[in-house]
């Protein structure tokens, strides 16, 4: 069955007043024969996550707010809505020293990868993160982080529970051409993304978004009617900015990448009065332009 809108369910209706921040899952007890081998930092060369150093939490000049998709600075926009942001101007979430152990951690991610084929668009997706670094696994648990992101949101949000593909890295493959990412609209509520790598020697990778209720975008996307002035177009700026969206109300993709980069779809976040309501497991309406469940 196809559902336009999950709220309109009588499950979410019937427990609308319902919310419960859950904090992060835990690792399973059994770390033996997982999906993703499970580390520590015993067994890898990181650095013990630490938010002194690695964050350097900023908070956004301004933010675009639904409906209408209207620019206002986060002082302007008050206590916003619950729900009402579209997306964020990019703002430091790590630091100089965090982006370069994160970005150690991910070469070394990668190198497990090699020959692996790229899929939707022209991207390798690395998942697992959680599992085999430790430092992702308390910087995706990070109490600072949640506490900034739900400030900048305007509603608490916990974050995912989908640990084998919460933390997500989409490496880039030059020369396939076509878009990094397809049209489409996420499955869930909120995402966090930001590059790794150093802007310029970067070409493309700019997030596009129609200024449009998203079923609308749709139609003017496959109708042909879309104007110039219906997209607005997104720089990530810098390494370790991160451009807060929400994606399950959007319609958006990301333009061609000419070069080699890592971008993290890092945080999937879920407001804690949502968080039965839409997941990656629910039954989504989703109708992109691929068959796969993404953010
Ligand atoms: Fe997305």
């Amino acid at each position: 069955m196809a559902v336009k809108d999950h709220s309109t369910l009588p499950m979410f209706v019937t427990n609308r007043d319902l919310s419960y921040h859950q904090p992060s899952l835990c690792a399973p007890d059994c770390k033996k024969g997982l999906p993703y081998p499970y580390r520590t930092y015993e067994d890898v060369e990181e650095p013990v996550f630490d938010p002194s150093i690695h964050l350097d939490l900023e908070m956004p000049e301004y933010v675009t707010l639904l409906p209408g998709f209207i620019r206002r600075t986060r002082a302007e926009a008050g206590d916003m809505a619950p729900g009402s942001l579209a997306y964020s101007k990019p703002f430091q979430i790590l630091s100089r020293e965090g982006i370069r152990v994160l970005r150690g951690i991910v070469d070394r991610e990668m190198q497990e990868l090699e020959g692996v084929a790229p899929t939707r668009g022209s991207r390798i997706a690395l998942r697992g993160l959680y599992y085999s670094s430790p430092w992702v696994r308390d910087f995706h648990s990070s109490p600072k982080v949640l506490d900034h992101v739900s400030a900048i949101l305007g509603e608490r949000v916990v974050v995912t529970h989908d640990l084998p593909s919460g933390p997500q890295v989409n490496k880039s493959v030059p020369g396939l051409g076509g878009a990094a990412e397809f049209w489409h609209w996420d499955s869930i509520p909120y995402v966090g993304n930001f590059l790794l790598n150093p802007m310029e020697d970067m070409e493309g990778g700019e997030l596009e978004m129609i200024k449009m209720e998203k079923y609308a975008g749709m139609a003017a996307l496959t109708e042909g009617s879309l104007r110039p002035q219906d997209v607005a177009r997104m720089s990530y700026e810098a390494p370790g900015r991160m451009l807060l969206c929400q994606g399950s109300e959007i319609l958006h993709h990301v333009t061609p990448i000419m070069c080699s980069s890592y971008s993290c779809s890092f945080f999937p976040f879920f407001p804690g009065r949502r968080a039965h309501g839409l997941s990656p497991s629910s039954p989504s309406p989703q109708p992109t332009c691929s068959s796969r469940t993404r953010w």
